[in-house]
């Protein structure tokens, strides 16, 4: 195993947890280098189903090490919570196998209330954020006026640096017709949590320099997809971190000279969950998912708005984050089909396209160009080879993976860890 990054092609939810967690048997340590309590990550192991929001993946695999990078905006009173019920499933977190980054900003209750004051403001042209407060969390950031990980060592300082962010921000909440946190307290939550969280707080950058000096393989875990990045994606209509490769270097502190190779995780369809342009959504597509309990949300439990494969999308991704091969998840999801369809290409104002237009209004009138393959019409959750897929599921995988520029090495077909096959 080499030195990996896991990224989202589409919008999230691609299935990069399962993914990672089918990657971290081969790999030492596994990382998460942006995003937040946002992600929703779903693994199903020995039976049991696990929800990672904040905490790699890779902590299901007990002798392995877990880092939350730089890069992530953490909220404390979340990861407690999240920590809890993974223990309570016999998962085994200590400071051993858990360690969260000094310089990654946190999440306050005060952070949650602005994102929801700040949707609404937003009224018909909301994001659909996940309210996990994660917006205003890296907008404190880049104004230079958010506190870190690190604050959480010294509660009487830490006590004054909340108060007076809190005092700030319920400004805001108050002037929206918000209600206003009470001060005393999120104090009291925090200063409680942070006992809790400090003897996890670590110099991650050197800690993951070192390992890698000795060796050790890092699996960088990705959260959301490259359409949800605040530069590449369909902005405004993203989250407020880089998603795509880069972001897993900035945000863990790693040198890209160190990294191997980048992986691209895609479903055999797309989805979207939240507001924003999908030139490939499709009703019947949706219905015929959610009617087989496929497709909603881990985080907020939405129904995800479904589609056909969008390859145009695909190709620019593959482009940003330099993919070096793709794994195409939920393969099954098409097994009862007829006709697939993949959209090869957009038509804008009659001119036929091949990378997404840059504005809104532009995606908004971006129709989609189809080619039409026959559907295998098999089920192919019991497989254990991919040598033995149907043909023209191998068709239009082969053909995927052309439009892609990339070359398709894991396919899913079921949400277990062993319903993944190795493509040759
Ligand atoms: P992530 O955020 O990228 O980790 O993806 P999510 O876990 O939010 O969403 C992916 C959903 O698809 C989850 O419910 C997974 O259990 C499920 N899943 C992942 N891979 C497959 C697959 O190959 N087949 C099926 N049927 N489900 C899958
Ligand atoms: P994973 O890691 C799917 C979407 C939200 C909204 C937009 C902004 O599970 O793939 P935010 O709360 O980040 O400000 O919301 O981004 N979104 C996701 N959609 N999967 C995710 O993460 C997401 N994280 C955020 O629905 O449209
Ligand atoms: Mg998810």
């Amino acid at each position: 195993m080499s030195n990996t990054i896991i990224v989202g092609l589409q919008w999230g939810d691609e299935g990069k947890g399962k993914i990672v967690d089918y990657l971290t048997e081969r790999s030492d340590v596994v990382a998460r280098a942006q995003g937040g309590s946002n992600a929703g990550h779903t693994v199903i192991s020995g039976g049991t189903k696990y929800i990672l929001h904040l905490i790699p993946s890779g902590i299901l695999w007990p002798e392995k090490k877990c880092v939350i990078g730089n890069g992530v905006v953490i909220d404390p009173l979340g990861l407690l919570k999240e920590m809890e019920k993974l223990r309570s499933q016999g998962v085994h977190i200590s400071p051993e196998n858990l360690l969260i980054s000094e310089h990654a900003h946190l999440t306050m209750p005060y952070h949650c209330s602005l994102d929801k004051a700040r949707e609404a403001r937003r009224g018909v042209n909301a994001i659909g954020t996940t309210g996990r407060g994660i917006g205003p969390t890296y907008a404190d950031k880049i104004e230079r006026q958010g506190l870190r990980v690190t604050d959480l060592r010294d509660p009487d300082k830490l006590t004054h640096e909340i108060t007076w962010r809190a005092a700030l921000h319920n400004q805001e909440l108050e002037s929206a017709g918000f209600e206003k946190v009470n001060v005393e307290e999120v104090v009291a939550q925090i200063v409680a949590a942070a006992e809790l969280l400090r003897p996890h707080i670590a110099n991650t950058v050197v800690y993951l320099n070192e390992a890698l000096a000795e060796g050790k393989m890092v699996l960088f875990e990705g959260a959301q997809g490259s359409y949800l990045d605040i530069d590449h994606g369909t902005y405004p209509f993203v989250t407020s971190s880089n998603t795509t490769a880069g972001g897993a270097c900035t945000g863990s502190g790693v040198s890209p000279r160190k990294i191997d190779k980048v992986i691209g995780v895609a479903k055999a369809y797309t989805t979207r969950v939240g507001g924003g342009p999908f030139v490939t959504e499709n009703e019947a597509i949706s219905d015929m998912l959610h009617n087989m309990g496929r497709e909603y949300g881990a985080t907020t439990g939405r129904a995800r708005r479904c589609g056909w494969l969008d390859a145009v999308l695909l190709n620019y991704a593959v482009m940003v984050n330099g993919c070096d091969e793709i794994a195409i998840t939920n393969l099954d999801g098409l097994d009862g089909l007829d006709e697939i369809k993949i959209c090869r290409a957009y038509l804008l104002d009659g001119k036929e396209i091949n990378h997404p237009p840059a504005t809104i209004p532009e995606l908004e009138r971006c129709e989609p160009v189809y080619e039409t393959h026959q559907g295998w019409k098999q089920d192919l959750s019991g497989l254990t080879n991919a040598a033995d897929l149907p043909p023209l599921a191998k068709t239009y995988l082969n053909r995927l993976a052309e439009l892609a520029g990339a070359r398709v090495s894991l396919l899913g077909i079921g949400p277990a860890r062993e319903q993944t096959l190795v493509v040759d």
